[in-house]
């Protein structure tokens, strides 16, 4: 088949390392895909500003601040952008276009999923956004499809990395909120503004797309009950060390099981959780979900929850999933998917 053109909206903290790993291993990818993926543009706001790993590199001449005309050419666009405009327009375009997209944008899908999603239906299209939720976690896909068959009952974690990080570095470190926010920011955990972190905001955006899918009904930022972070002070998380607790915001996501309403109730806000819970072990930019089911009982997720190298693992997963459909129709893994590595002798550990 002929090489699949992948455009990339947005070439930050996560479109670097999606740009870079996806040209490094273009040779390894091919194979499992059933073609080459050829990354035909990348799309910025400014094209000639200079930027580390990626100015002086073959990524540079990649660079464009013409989005539109990148996305019209594509078969599969990745959107590493953020925010809601233009991003929501690119993707509707590529839609529009038969391209096949990848977001890891949870903003958007969060506040206006359900006209992306009826595009991509209508459109007969994959739109996939594993990325959105939880970084490196595989999290988007099992809730979606492999709980699919059971009756979810609660969804509960930590889905934000930079306020677990400001909470960890303040219990560890006895730092204050602002510093530790910085820290994370330089560390490219952070939204490109921190507030939609420290206000609960991405969490209430994750919250509402776990329970969309784990529930199977439309739950969108507005329906989540938010608190974040700000008003809890470096006495507060000394006080609950103290206690025998550590302090972590939460996303919670769940049936109501009284008689007299039946529903979902979806809420982010920090907690108070005891040191001998899994949970009060999350260190770090890493993020933890339990999901409740029925037939399945407690299942655990954990894993690095933000990050450039981590995400761009869950954008390059997509990306391989959506780019195998378009070469086998839905097909999911085939036999070539196996034929990149050769199997090394036993005795050779
Ligand atoms: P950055 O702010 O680091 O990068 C954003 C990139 O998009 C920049 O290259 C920027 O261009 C480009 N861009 C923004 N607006 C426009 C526009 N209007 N036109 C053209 N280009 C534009 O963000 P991140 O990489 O951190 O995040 C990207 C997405 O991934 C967001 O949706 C975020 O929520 C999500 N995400 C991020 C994670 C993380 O750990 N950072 C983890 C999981 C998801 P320029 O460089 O010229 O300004
Ligand atoms: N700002 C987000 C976080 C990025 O800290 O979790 C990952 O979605």
């Amino acid at each position: 088949p002929a090489p699949l053109k992948v455009a990339l909206l947005g070439c930050g903290v996560v479109g670097t390392q999606v740009a870079r790993r996806l040209l490094e291993h273009a040779e390894e990818l091919a194979p499992r895909v059933g073609t080459s993926l050829e990354l035909v543009g990348i799309a910025v706001r400014d094209a000639a500003a200079p930027r580390e790993g990626v100015t002086g590199t073959p990524l540079a001449d990649l660079l464009t601040d013409d989005a539109e005309s990148l996305v019209d050419g594509a078969d599969v666009v990745v959107e590493v952008m953020g925010g809601i405009e233009p991003a929501r327009s690119l993707i509707l375009r590529a839609i529009e276009h038969g391209a096949s997209v990848v977001t890891a944008n949870k903003a958007l899908l969060a506040q206006d999923g359900p006209t992306l999603y009826k595009a991509a239906d209508a459109a007969g299209v994959d739109l996939y956004f594993e990325a959105a939720v939880a970084g490196a976690i595989p999290i988007v896909r099992p809730v979606r499809e492999s709980l699919a068959g059971d009756q979810v009952q609660r969804v509960l974690g930590i889905v934000n990395g930079t306020t677990n990080y400001v909470l960890d570095r303040m219990a560890t470190e006895g730092l204050e909120l602002e510093q530790a926010v910085k820290e994370a920011q330089a560390l490219g955990y952070a939204e490109a503004d921190p507030t939609a972190d420290v206000e609960g905001f991405d969490a209430a955006a994750k919250a509402a797309i776990l329970a969309s899918l784990a529930f199977h009904t439309r739950v969108s930022i507005d329906d989540v009950a938010r608190e974040g972070i700000t008003s809890v002070t470096a006495a507060d998380v000394a006080w609950a060390k103290r206690t025998g607790h550590t302090i972590k915001l939460l996303a919670i996501a769940e049936r109501n099981t009284s008689d007299d309403v039946a529903g979902i109730q979806v809420r982010v806000h920090p907690a108070l959780v005891p040191d001998e819970h899994p949970l009060a072990g999350v260190r770090g930019a890493f993020n933890a979900v339990f999901v409740e089911a029925e037939a399945a009982g407690e299942l655990m997720f954990y894993g690095r929850g933000a990050g450039g190298a981590p995400t761009a693992s869950a954008v390059l997963g997509d990306l391989v999933s959506v780019a195998r459909h378009r070469v086998l129709g839905g097909r999911g893994p085939v036999e070539s998917s196996y034929a990149a590595l050769p199997v090394l002798p036993a005795d050779a550990a």
